[in-house]
């Protein structure tokens, strides 16, 4: 359908490929709204877009239509690793191309896609004369779900970036700005999550209530007070509504990626990755990262660490502390850290030669605590660095609560940020190297354009433990920031009673996560001697677990209170089930009706029924017996516990 006209009065519904799913578009006035409406209920009544723009007048006044196109969709993406290998992206798609009816007569198109599981749109801005670029000092968009929704979220703008335990709170309670992914339940009873796709080059939205009990955009401003400096031609990220009738069809919503673009290059060399770590040794505080006596990143350490790593049958190590700067206060001292010098008691090149002959893939490390103009002048060198030293994995880390970026101080997820972050990326795929970035910008399904952004963390991870993560953090993750795609959690904590940081969770559950917080780079977090020497056993699930899978199917869980959910492994017939619950133990009844006939040799690990995340973590029952899909699974779930079960299919 193709349409033109000019109108100053424009009323429009735009169904999604099933007609279940609505947005409506009003012009009226020469104002733009819109509304989401799902089996006729309205979720998003009234709500307006536009922008204010420094120097200008506000864009999104005084407007008609002067054209208008409609279109289906219908495509079937395949990603090259991820939960789902095949992802929809079925939508109606309408583009309104609007006008100033006065002075300077400047134009702009709203573009809307409704899936039936999603509405998306964003602004695309052409450069025109007088109108080449331009300083946003607002974005309008409003959100105008009902204020007595229930709402799961973070605060934004504080020191820890995402990582914050998530409340729950209604709508009109919001005190203060937070992050999307925002999970939200109607009244009505459906399940919404506002977030945004594709962001580039501009501020990252959070959202807060305003005067009138509307969730309004909240671009992050950058030192100056603007929201984004862009040059003409410029679309916005997707503004992003996703839509479930309940809690855990929320969860495998993966509209996110389908609004980013395919890759333009040639990624594949890019896998997945599992590795171990010189990592938790420093957090139980047997090792440094800094150089000295207990320094964890030494020549000798890392070479140890790589014979464990084969005998496990684990393919990567991470290293970290391994380069000049973490002396003394680190988070203060990041300006020192050199990226391409490592300290007296490290030899890159012998480590990495014997990783290399090993077949073990190293993970180089670079922990610039936010200080991006150190980090930048290094960049090229760096990545080089490690390419020319076979490492084709970095993690990368952005501690401190605001980045030095030319200079001032900045927030992490501002457009500066972004565009950091993006520098990073796109430079690690010209050197065929995958990162995990620690303290990142949220997700946003740049993954599908990027596949070498294996992962990210972006939320309280088990460095938490110790006090600041009770059991409900994990059963929120999935129906919150995994919504933004896969999680660095380091999983994988055997070491449930240390003194340091001791644990809220059972050990059953530490092999759920591999399951239930999908991550590209997934860390089997703990210390060699406790997988090969205390608990083999619960460590041959870590082993065989993947990190792509075919499918994702949730099986049950309600927000913050338990998530269970089975995967399919992408290179076999196998499948695998993990589940989490809150401070609650229960019993979790399993149809297997997802599995394909014949018979499936189940290797269950589930919480014994006097397991407790606070006084009874080991208590484990392992069992293995023969299963179909006619038979169902009948486990429990100890407080604080979880379950994981690795179903190997029968030939
Ligand atoms: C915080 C990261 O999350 C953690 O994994 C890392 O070890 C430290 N920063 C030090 O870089």
């Amino acid at each position: 359908m193709f349409k033109w006209f000019t109108k100053d009065s424009v009323e429009k519904d735009i169904f999604s490929p099933d007609g279940r799913s609505k947005c409506h578009f009003t012009l009226k006035s020469g104002s733009i709204y819109y509304t989401v409406s799902k089996n006729d209920k309205t979720l998003i009544s009234t709500s307006a877009l536009g922008f204010q723009i420094f120097g200008e007048a506000p864009l999104g006044d005084n407007l008609k239509l002067i054209r208008e196109r409609t279109s289906r969709h219908t495509e079937t993406i395949e990603m090259p690793w991820g939960e789902d290998r095949f992802i929809n992206n079925n939508y109606t798609e309408s583009a309104f191309y609007l006008s100033e009816t006065k002075e300077p007569h400047r134009i702009f198109t709203l573009r809307f896609r409704v899936f039936d599981n999603a509405v998306a749109f964003r602004y695309e801005i052409p450069p025109q004369p007088k109108f080449q670029q331009i300083s946003i000092k607002d974005e309008l968009t409003e959100f105008n779900v009902d204020p007595n929704s229930t709402a799961w979220q973070i605060p934004a703008y504080q020191p820890d970036r995402y990582e914050y335990n998530y409340e729950k709170s209604a709508v009109h309670n919001l005190t203060h700005s937070v992050h999307t992914p925002l999970t939200l339940k109607t009244p009505s009873g459906y399940y919404l999550a506002i977030h945004e796709a594709a962001l580039y080059n501009y501020g990252s939205m959070t959202i807060k209530l305003d005067s009138k009990f509307c969730l309004k955009t909240d671009i992050t401003p950058l030192s100056d007070g603007s929201k984004a400096h862009v040059v003409l031609p410029f679309d916005t990220p997707w503004r992003l509504v996703m839509l479930a009738d309940s809690a855990i069809e929320l969860t495998t919503n993966r509209t996110m990626f389908a609004l980013n673009d395919p890759p333009s290059q040639d990624f594949s060399w890019v896998s997945t990755l599992k590795f171990i770590g010189i990592w938790w040794a420093m957090y139980v505080g047997e090792w440094t990262w800094a150089p000295g006596e207990r320094h964890g990143a030494t020549t000798e350490h890392a070479k140890e660490y790589i014979d464990a790593a084969v005998r496990l049958g684990i393919s990567g190590l991470l290293i970290e502390g391994w380069n000049e700067g973490w002396e003394g206060d680190w988070l203060e001292n990041g300006i020192n850290n050199k990226f391409t010098v490592s300290t007296p008691d490290f030899d890159l090149e012998e480590v990495a030669n014997y990783a290399y002959r090993n077949h073990i893939e190293l993970v180089g490390h670079h922990e610039t605590v936010g200080f991006i103009d150190n980090y930048e002048k290094q960049l090229e060198a760096a990545y080089n660095y490690y390419a020319t030293n076979h490492v084709h994995y970095i993690k990368t880390g952005y501690a401190g609560s605001m980045m030095l970026i030319n200079g001032r101080r900045e927030y992490h997820h501002s457009q500066l940020g972004v565009n950091h972050y993006q520098k990073t990326v796109e430079l690690a795929a010209k050197k065929h190297i995958c990162l995990d970035i620690h303290e990142p910008i949220k997700g946003t399904g740049i993954e599908r354009t990027w596949p070498n952004l294996l992962s990210r963390e972006g939320a309280r991870g088990q460095e938490y433990e110790g006090g600041a993560i009770s059991p409900s953090h994990a059963c929120m993750l999935p129906y919150t920031r995994l919504l933004a795609g896969g999680m660095d959690y380091t999983s994988g904590i055997f070491d449930l009673e240390n003194s340091v940081k001791r644990m809220s969770t059972t050990l059953a559950r530490q092999l759920a996560y591999f399951v239930t917080i999908y991550s590209g780079m997934q860390m089997a977090a703990d210390r060699p001697f406790m997988y090969e020497d205390r608990f083999p056993d619960e460590f041959e699930f870590i082993k065989q677990v993947p990190t792509n899978f075919e499918k994702t199917i949730p099986l049950a869980g309600e927000i913050g209170e338990y998530y269970v959910v089975a995967r399919k492994d992408r290179d076999s017939e196998d499948w695998y089930i993990g589940g989490v619950t809150n401070e609650e133990g229960r019993r979790i009844h399993l149809n297997l009706n997802f599995l394909s006939t014949g018979s499936y040799a189940a290797h269950i690990y589930s919480d014994a029924e006097n397991a407790h995340f606070r006084d009874n973590q080991f208590a484990i029952v392992k069992s293995n017996k023969h299963i179909s899909r006619n038979e169902a699974l009948d486990l429990y779930m100890a407080p604080g516990g979880g379950l994981a079960v690795r179903l190997e299919k029968q030939s």
